[in-house]
């Protein structure tokens, strides 16, 4: 009956990212599929830097410099976007990126070709929650808005194999909106999160306490969790102006009418994600890193 759920979860998630998947171009060109880091000396109204900078928060948490020649997984690939950028700047690591969507596999794996990654950056088909790699095989894994996609409050199963995955030593770092608690929210946000979580596939966010605690359970050490909201609502003020020249060209080549579901619903959750992002004592966007 859970496998059934699960699946049918899972679908819903490779029919939305199938159906909405070039729409991202909007956003960033490079198909960065996440929100930007914001720090004192970047151009808030480039969104390519803050998208940018975000993927080096992450790599530096990661601490690759304590290793020869790492082997990174980055668990939730989207088109592989932050592993090509991270492949730019560690030239002795290796990425190997997972997705449940056999599309942006496909796609994700050109794009890496024509930047002439494709040696040291690879995207596979797989559930993050089941990677078909041995156990301590990896140097860090990261998860960048995609860990939200997990199952549960605490996303066990995600932390589970991300336990299984690395090797003693090891880091990983996940990028990600969330709760700050689990307790019931205002009818009127609640309605708000509700069609958010609809509009992205989504089932729940992870609650913040419950995911650490399910870190430490696992037996994670050096857990450290960083509340940067502040830091990304610069590239949350984007997200008006790529939604009105979405619809704005949907509107010229025609097409405005008979939108795909999954194409509004992309272009109507991130004004969703903002309102949410406003409440912040209900939500935040954290760094969550840690050690095996
Ligand atoms: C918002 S995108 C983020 C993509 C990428 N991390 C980035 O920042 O550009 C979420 C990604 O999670 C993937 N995903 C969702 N559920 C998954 C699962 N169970 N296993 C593997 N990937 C999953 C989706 O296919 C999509 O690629």
């Amino acid at each position: 009956m859970l496998v059934t759920h699960q699946q049918t979860v899972q679908e819903k998630v490779i029919h939305y990212f199938e159906g909405a998947g070039m729409d991202y171009g909007y956003w960033d060109p490079a198909f960065n599929m996440h929100f930007g880091y914001f720090r004192r000396g970047i151009n808030p109204f480039s969104r390519a830097a803050l998208l940018e900078q975000m993927n080096r928060e992450v790599l530096r948490r990661l601490e690759l410099h304590r290793c020869g020649e790492p082997l990174v997984l980055d668990l939730g690939c989207g088109l592989g976007a932050v592993s090509r950028s991270m492949a730019l700047t560690e030239k002795r690591a290796r990425f190997l990126g997972f997705t449940i969507t056999p599309w942006q596999v496909s796609f994700g794996n050109e794009l890496t070709k024509e930047e002439g990654l494709e040696d040291r950056v690879h995207l596979y088909e797989s559930d993050f929650a089941r990677l078909p790699l041995p156990g301590e095989s990896a140097d860090a894994v990261f998860a960048v808005e995609s860990a939200c996609y997990a199952r549960g409050a605490d996303k066990r199963d995600l932390v589970e194999e991300l336990y299984r995955v690395l090797r003693p030593g090891g880091r990983f770092v996940l990028a990600d909106g969330f709760r700050r608690h689990s307790r019931p929210l205002p009818r009127w946000l609640d309605k708000i999160y509700r069609r958010n979580m609809d509009c992205w596939a989504l089932q729940e966010l992870a609650d913040i306490d419950r995911l650490v605690a399910a870190l430490h359970e696992c037996g994670f050490s050096h857990i450290q969790v960083e509340d940067v909201s502040w830091r990304v609502a610069p590239s949350f003020a984007h997200i008006p102006f790529v939604t009105l020249r979405f619809l704005f060209d949907i509107w010229r080549k025609g097409q405005l009418r008979n939108l795909d579901r999954e194409r509004i619903n992309n272009a109507l959750a991130p004004a969703l994600g903002m309102i949410m992002g406003l409440s912040r004592r209900h939500f935040g966007y954290y760094l969550v890193s840690g050690k095996k």
